[in-house]
């Protein structure tokens, strides 16, 4: 594998919207007020803009996640933790079929810091590419003011019980933080802790529910409990999963409250493997050779449970481990 050693240009400035376009290795990629362009040496593509934004800050945040991030069945990105692959039609049967398919691999940190300084220009104050569709304004149209809130959140790992002393906050009401309009039929009690003496401060309960319906993100984990390589990621869901995220590896999803609908196809080709509707309750687990894209109609609730061990991947890529947790045969 060849890593390229190049870095994030600027080639220059619409002066009609100004937005910039830019370089990366022989990617272009250049916005105007609806779509988003990328370009490579054999072929080009066209993707909406508010999509193409979507998946790109959240393929950022989650520093490339496990394996693959399509940002819809052409474009993405292929994480080998060091270094990344950017690729177009290279997992699309049709662009291969037609030889437009193409690869780049560059190292972790200029793919991020190229993809944050693309973001920070094609993103103006008013649209929050991490909040629902309903819940932020549009990236449609010419730059507008420079946005003044963070444009990433990244995963946070919480060290003990969220809420202890020492650790991660709980989301309160006065810090910002109001129950989400769709969770508001909710009961929120408290947990009652009843501490052996000496035991204080070391013992301690939340309400799940209510630190979940707080959340202002959506398909975006944001606490996570991480105990060794088990990484246990709560998240509130609504429209879709801005990525179609081919995984690496097993993935685990608990559905906490109302449903959501994964399409699932094969990695490598796209080709549909099937349909899963999952509701309050219901668990499933995502092999380690599909990708998959969750849509919830209604803001819903989730638990996604991944396995972190690293060099994992290498060991599904080699077929020693099959790719499904359980044999029930
Ligand atoms: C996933 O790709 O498995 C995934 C990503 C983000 C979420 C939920 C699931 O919020
Ligand atoms: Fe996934």
């Amino acid at each position: 594998m060849t890593v390229l050693d190049a870095k994030i240009e600027i080639t220059g400035t619409d002066p009609e919207t100004g937005y910039s376009s830019f370089r990366l290795g022989s990617f272009e990629f250049r916005r105007d007020e609806y779509f988003a362009h990328v370009t490579w040496p054999k072929g080009s593509h066209i993707m909406e803009i508010d999509r193409f934004l979507r998946a790109m800050v959240r393929d950022i945040g989650w520093g490339f996640f496990y394996g693959w991030i399509f940002f819809d069945d052409v474009f993405g990105t292929t994480n080998h933790y060091g270094t990344v692959d950017i690729f177009a039609g290279a997992y699309d049967r049709g662009c291969k079929e037609a030889g437009i398919d193409f690869l780049e691999t560059f190292s972790a940190e200029a793919v991020s810091e190229a993809f944050t300084t693309i973001s920070q220009d094609w993103i103006s104050e008013g649209y929050d590419p991490l909040n629902a569709p309903l819940e932020t304004g549009t990236p449609i149209g010419k730059k507008g003011e420079e946005r003044k809130e963070p444009l990433l959140r990244a995963f946070i790992a919480a060290d003990r019980m969220l809420g202890l002393e020492g650790d991660k906050p709980v989301r309160r009401e006065e810090d910002g933080f109001p129950i989400n309009r769709a969770f508001a039929d909710l009961d929120y009690d408290k947990p009652d802790i009843e501490c052996e003496p000496g035991f204080e401060g070391q013992l301690h309960a939340i309400n799940l529910f209510d630190h979940i319906a707080r959340s202002n993100v959506t398909w975006n984990p944001s606490i996570s409990a991480v105990t060794g390589g088990n990484i246990c990621c709560v998240t509130s869901e609504e429209h879709m999963l801005p990525v179609i995220h081919g995984n690496d590896r097993n993935e685990w999803f608990i559905q906490l409250s109302d449903e959501i609908h994964w399409n699932i196809a094969d990695k490598n080709t796209g080709a549909p493997r099937g349909r899963i509707v999952m509701k309050a309750g219901d668990v499933c687990a995502m092999p380690a050779d599909i990708r998959h894209q969750g849509f919830a109609p209604k803001r819903a609730m989730l638990m996604v449970m991944e396995n972190g061990t690293p060099g994992l991947e290498k060991r599904y890529a080699s077929g020693e481990l099959p790719p499904y947790p359980v044999d029930f045969g």
